[in-house]
């Protein structure tokens, strides 16, 4: 059994998908684990609510939109108000926008920019300074195979997923001496709502190309997200731990 007994632990874009299993299996392992998405119009609430029932565990929600500077400023004097630390990051709100080449526009990049790469390294900056102060932390960013490897149709969310790879290896050999871990993980195909939206004749040819011929289950990333963060990591940093089903071997 893995535990984060009282850790503080912020997992952004948690109210679905990969972010809401890694909230649930950390709360399950005795964090204190911090909700977040864009507002209350997602149904933030009503998610802290269900998982504290479900856990019995104190959860919080705060609100914040990942493409916003001022928000995400405001998200963290608001933990520092509350919790006056951090122990873990999961930074993991991602938009996934496809376009051809010939069809991407300066509004389509920014789009996908402002959340996937700025907001995720405003958040990364934010979350090392409060952790510098309790000199010890785990950041674990959200990449994806497609920044390793490629998809057609994804040259804006594929080039996203690659900044968030340099972001994370620059952030560990920076991080390392005052004791903060930042790692990413690459999951593969996960069954989501942002695939969900996939044609279903792209899906059923992906998951053809997939080793183990299923999907990944939000779940199956969390359980990677959860290894580290937790002291079981205690010294891996600046990895990129691929979860992808043997998608790529
Ligand atoms: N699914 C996959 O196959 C896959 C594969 C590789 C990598 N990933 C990465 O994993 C991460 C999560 O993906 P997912 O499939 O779990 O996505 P998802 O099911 O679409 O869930 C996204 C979550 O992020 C929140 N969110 C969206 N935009 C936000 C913003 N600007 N600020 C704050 N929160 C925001 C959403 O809530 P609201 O809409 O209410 O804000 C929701 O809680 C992403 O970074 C994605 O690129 C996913």
């Amino acid at each position: 059994m893995i535990s984060l007994e009282g850790r503080v632990c912020l997992v952004t874009g948690s109210t679905r998908g990969i972010g809401w299993a890694t909230a649930a299996k950390f709360a399950s392992a005795g964090a204190r684990v911090i909700l977040n998405a864009r507002g209350a119009d997602g149904g933030l609430e009503e998610r802290r609510a269900e998982l504290e029932a479900a856990t019995g565990r104190e959860v919080y929600a705060l609100a914040a939109d990942a493409g916003d500077p001022r928000q995400i400023k405001a998200l963290y004097g608001q933990i520092f108000e509350t919790f006056r630390k951090l122990d873990v990051l999961v930074n993991n709100a991602g938009v996934m926008r496809d376009a051809r080449l010939g069809m991407v526009t300066p509004e389509l990049v920014a789009s996908v920019w402002s959340v996937n790469v700025t907001g995720a390294l405003l958040h990364l900056q934010e979350a090392s300074r409060l952790m510098s102060r309790g000199k010890s932390g785990s950041i674990i960013n959200l990449s994806s195979i497609i920044g390793r490897v490629g998809f057609a149709g994804q040259t804006v969310y594929g080039a996203s997923k690659a900044a968030i790879i340099g972001m994370t290896l620059a952030a560990a050999k920076e991080l390392a001496a005052k004791n903060i871990r930042v790692n990413a993980v690459a999951p593969g195909f996960i069954d989501t709502d942002l695939t969900r939206a996939l044609d279903p004749a792209k899906r059923d040819a992906v998951i053809h190309s997939i080793g183990m011929g299923r999907a990944g289950s939000a779940d199956d990333v969390a359980g990677g997200i959860l290894f580290l963060a937790s002291d079981l990591a205690s010294y891996v940093t600046g990895q990129i731990l691929g979860i992808d089903g043997g998608m790529v071997v």
